[in-house]
């Protein structure tokens, strides 16, 4: 296996890398949706690799070290030619108990230092690509976060800085510290939210947008049953979207979109992915792959143009807002920087 593809590249920011327009996201691949299958994610890191991914997105936090020791072997088994162009995307500072609870963050440039020594190990690399806090820290200023990290790309071990889930003054005084590559944020036809002053912004200091959920955690994939049952620990099994009536009403948007889908003669989860990659050359989304079928099908995404009336198709049967229930629980929602 040598890279056999070449996939369209995005660059993230002014400043950041130039990647495969469609990353892989790794976190189901350890946690969160239920069980998964240690050598089909083992493959689907492979198959992604070697169809042109070059962006690989974990965080520490993902099964405790799971997801990044999963990577690690990933890319040991992968051939040489692949494994130099997988760049690595890393999220820090979730605090978790033993059961797995999370506790909050911890962006202090002390623990910053700690979770890199940390996930370098457990990477097996001298460096991570991009290297960003999950959720801004209450009680450290985004200042002394992101000037830590500065003083990691200084010095080697991280190549670029992202931020993740924060709001348009955040982003502001981040970047005003170093350079930023991306924001990491939710996006999807069901998750606008960032659409009025974070895209915006983001957009004038020059910062790209990595978009995960873009599927909204299978909701408008095509493939969520309505009668699923979800494993305790499952992410999904407390998101309000996922929940009784709401659950009813989001598979119904799917539904909708699914209509749209059928006429372009492409599938629910590739018209959903297309839609964002549409929405600016800034972006690229991060979809959540576990199988190799299911990342083939994202990939197909990267082939559908959605034109003007394509677009407003997709609109109108999937429009702003409509999405029912919030995109996490009142709890998590609090984390959310950008959400306020
Ligand atoms: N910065 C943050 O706060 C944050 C938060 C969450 C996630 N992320 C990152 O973003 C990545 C993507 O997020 P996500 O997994 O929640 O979003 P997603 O791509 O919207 O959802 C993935 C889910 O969609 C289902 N699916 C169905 N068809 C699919 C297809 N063709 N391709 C991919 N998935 C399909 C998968 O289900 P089955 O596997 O059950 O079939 C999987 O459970 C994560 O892996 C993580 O790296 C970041």
């Amino acid at each position: 296996m040598t890279s056999a593809t070449t996939l369209p590249t995005r660059t993230l920011g002014t400043n950041g890398p130039r990647v495969s327009a469609l990353g892989l996201g790794c976190m189901g691949m350890s946690a969160l949706y239920g069980a998964a299958d240690r050598a089909e994610s083992i493959a689907t890191v492979h198959a992604a690799l070697d169809a042109g991914v070059t962006l690989l997105d974990t965080g520490d936090f993902y099964g405790m070290g799971h997801n990044e020791l999963l990577i690690a072997e990933a890319l040991r088994t992968a051939p040489a030619a692949v494994r130099e162009q997988a760049l690595i995307s890393v999220k820090f500072g979730a605090l978790r108990t033993v059961e797995g609870r999370f506790t909050g963050y911890d962006g202090r440039p002390e623990a910053v230092q700690n979770f890199a020594a940390y996930s370098l190990q457990r990477l097996g690399t001298d460096h991570i690509d991009v290297y960003r806090i999950a959720r801004l820290d209450p009680d450290v200023p985004i200042e002394e976060t992101v000037g830590a990290i500065a003083e990691l790309v200084e010095a080697g071990h991280v190549r670029h800085i992202g931020l993740s889930e924060v709001g348009a003054e955040t982003l502001r005084r981040a970047a005003a510290v170093a350079p930023i590559a991306d924001l990491q944020i939710e996006y999807s036809l069901l998750s606008r939210g960032m659409e009025d002053e974070i895209l915006p912004t983001a957009r004038a200091l020059g910062i790209g947008i990595t978009a995960y959920g873009v599927l909204s955690r299978g909701l408008i994939s095509g493939h969520f049953p309505r009668d699923r049952a979800l494993a305790p620990g499952d992410f999904r099994s407390n998101s309000p979207r996922f929940q009784g009536d709401n659950l009813r009403h989001n598979l119904d948007l799917a539904d909708r979109l699914g209509k749209v889908a059928e006429r372009k003669g492409v599938t629910v989860a590739q018209t959903a992915i297309a839609w964002v990659l549409a929405q600016g050359e800034d972006i690229v989304p991060l979809v959540g792959a576990r199988r190799r079928d299911r990342l083939a099908e994202a990939l197909g995404a990267l082939d559908v143009t959605l034109d003007a009336g394509d677009l407003a198709a997709v609109e109108a049967a999937v429009p702003a807002g409509a999405a029912a229930g919030e995109r996490y629980s009142p709890a998590a929602m609090a984390d959310l920087d950008s959400e306020r």
